[in-house]
């Protein structure tokens, strides 16, 4: 139908577009409830949070090995620490709850606050007394390289770390090994 002969009454802007989306394009990847577990106990799935150690855990967003990055929900209880480490990608991250900071600068991430971090940055986050539960979603590109306090390599983490982390935690609490895969890319 012409344009012209539409109702007056009809909005263009909401005529979805006519034809196929680009051929060789990667599927879409909707999460419903990330944080549900983590707000209401009794809703959602606790077991899709992956521990890093006995205060920290994150919960898979999208891990994209196509371009080195992934994205997640980091969430630190009862006060904690990640390690010292360094970036060889851009951060990008939105505080959801609570409040951080790096030992290495004197600013401090707060509830609803943005932060970016060059590639190069070497820092340690910490949350502190009083703040019982921070949660904050990341998006980190390439890898983190933890080093001692001279800056001497000691670990690295990535994509693909990441994926084996997630495969190894959803199969021992009977998700399955598989189940990470919905979050690749
Ligand atoms: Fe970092």
């Amino acid at each position: 139908m012409a344009a012209d002969k539409l109702p007056a009454d009809r909005d263009l802007r909401k005529i979805p577009y006519r034809h196929p989306q680009p051929a060789g394009m990667v599927a879409d990847l909707v999460l419903p409830g990330v944080l549900q577990a983590v707000r209401d106990p009794s809703g959602g799935d606790p077991r899709l949070w992956v521990p890093l150690t006995d205060t920290v855990s994150f919960r898979p967003v999208q891990v994209n090995v196509s371009q080195g990055f992934y994205v997640h929900v980091m969430r630190v209880i009862r006060g904690g620490v990640l390690s010292r480490h360094r970036h060889t990608g851009a951060v990008h991250a939105l505080v959801l709850k609570g409040r951080w900071h790096y030992l290495e600068h004197d600013w401090v991430a707060e509830e609803g606050g943005f932060v970016y971090e060059p590639p190069g940055e070497v820092h340690t986050l910490v949350v502190d007394p009083p703040v019982t539960e921070m949660i904050t979603f990341f998006n980190v590109n390439g890898a983190m390289v933890y080093v001692d306090e001279q800056g001497n390599t000691v670990g690295y983490e990535d994509v693909h770390t990441k994926i084996d982390m997630c495969r190894r935690h959803y199969e021992a609490v009977g998700l399955g090994a598989d189940y990470v895969e919905r979050f690749i890319r």
